[in-house]
């Protein structure tokens, strides 16, 4: 298995590029079942995760062609018809997000077996909220043996659906199945994150109608069928997050490109707050830091447009070296805080109770060899090695490989020392 090799201490100075969202790119991926049209998507990551969805696409019945298009990386699929509506417990427990192929086999064919989803080892995770949206729909469904048996004979209705809590995922597969349901749908309590946009334009541009979508309310009118479209994928925003944690970690200038700043606006109050120097540019962001310490922060996860689960993290590893104690809180998953053993390990001063952690920031870390856990806790262990004296050795990498397209060659072009271990042997135990 492959490791990651980062002895810390050098600035990063240079420019990153961001690449295409993965959790945008997956959904979109999917909602490509719901048309007999190619659906070309650019900007596209190229991720072991949209390389998997791939695979399970083309099992259902789609042709899925990845190439370099006049504007980056493309991947066009396209789906005469529906070969099968079966999605194997292989195929599902390995990715999460696969589960949102029940909604548009549902919405095309009348019918869908997809089994119930595995994912990152963060917390319970159930789908109920999907299930409950599909069933508010029209949906029969049945659950035996780890799978969900849909039905939708006569095809979806379109309903009001009132979600008690956000979520990302369930917002996503309403939305997914109701744009071919007949009649009106209203989402009620929807999840408002930039990838709901991103899911809603597309949808849009295939010829749904989805309206209101980064609100929490959406309608959405049904139509007979959707065709083909052309869609750029939106930059990846925990991408953009991470890197400029990192550059604050290593200390240095560093510019992110073909991203956003608006998207990350509550981690980079936050970045301020703590003493990092931001620029917000119309083409991206630069974060500068130099030399002095950082000061303690202090935050808590929210759905968008508050503070990203998926950057907590990663700002842990950052609030590491701060100078006094900040406080994080995780209130979206229970179970996140899986990289707080392993940044101990290199130093840091870390005491979790329940969803809080207490962070009191040390003078330096040291590196060590670490395990990635999942994987936004795995990029968490690379921010805290740019800034560790000696070499941190990251094993298990097919976690960050999941989400972090080329990460050590954009880290490297910015004079970070990091390396890639080609199929090292796993530490035992
Ligand atoms: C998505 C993201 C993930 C991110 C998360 C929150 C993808 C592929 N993944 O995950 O990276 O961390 O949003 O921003 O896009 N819940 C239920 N029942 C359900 C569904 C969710 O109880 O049916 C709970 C979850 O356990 C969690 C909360 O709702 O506590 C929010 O989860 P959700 O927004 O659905 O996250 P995902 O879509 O799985």
């Amino acid at each position: 298995m492959d490791q990651i090799a980062i002895t810390g201490g050098a600035h990063l100075v240079g420019d990153i590029p961001i690449s295409g969202a993965k959790n945008s790119a997956i959904k979109l991926m999917t909602a490509s079942l719901l048309t007999d049209e190619p659906l070309r998507l650019t900007n596209m990551p190229r991720l072991a995760d949209t390389r998997f969805l791939g695979k399970l696409l083309r099992r259902l019945g789609a042709e899925v062609t990845e190439s370099e298009g006049p504007d980056g990386p493309q991947t066009v699929l396209h789906t005469p018809e529906i070969v099968s509506a079966f999605a194997p417990y292989d195929l599902v427990r390995q990715m999460r997000a696969s589960f949102n192929v029940l909604g548009p086999l549902l919405a095309r064919t009348g019918h869908a077996k997809v089994s119930l989803p595995g994912g990152c080892a963060i917390g319970a995770r159930p789908v109920d909220l999907h299930l409950k949206a599909l069933e508010a729909l029209g949906a029969h469904i049945d659950l035996n043996e780890g799978y969900v048996y849909a039905q939708a004979p006569r095809g979806l209705k379109g309903a009001t659906i009132e979600f008690p809590f956000s979520s990302v995922g369930a917002t996503e597969h309403a939305m997914l199945a109701a744009v071919l349901a007949r009649g009106e749908t209203v989402l009620i309590g929807a999840a408002r994150e930039p990838e709901i946009v991103d899911l809603a334009d597309c949808l849009n541009a295939m010829g749904a109608k989805v309206e209101g979508a980064g609100g929490s309310t959406l309608r959405i009118v049904g139509v007979a069928r959707l065709t083909g479209a052309t869609h750029a994928v939106a930059p990846d925003r925990i991408e953009t997050g991470t890197y400029a944690l990192a550059a604050a970690m290593a200390g240095g200038e560093v510019r992110l490109t073909n991203t956003r700043a608006d998207l990350i606006e509550s981690l980079l109050v936050k970045m301020e707050e703590a003493g990092v120097d931001v620029e917000r540019r119309n083409d991206g962001l630069i974060i500068r830091r130099n030399g002095a310490r950082l000061n303690a922060v202090t935050i808590e996860t929210d759905p968008y447009p508050g503070f990203a689960t998926d950057l907590q993290a990663q700002f842990m590893a950052l609030m590491t070296v701060a100078d006094g104690e900040s406080v994080v809180r995780e209130t979206i998953f229970e179970n996140r805080f899986m990289h707080v053993p392993e940044l101990s390990r290199l130093g840091a001063d870390i005491v979790v109770s329940g969803g809080e952690a207490r962070v009191r920031g040390v003078d330096c870390l040291q590196g060590a060899p670490v395990m990635a856990t999942d994987l936004r806790a795995s990029v968490s262990l690379v921010i805290a090695a740019l800034a560790a004296k000696g070499e941190t050795v990251v094993n298990r990498v097919y976690h960050l490989d999941r989400g972090f397209e080329r990460l050590e060659e954009k880290l490297s072009a910015c004079g970070a020392q990091v390396r890639r271990v080609k199929g090292a042997a796993e530490p035992e135990g």
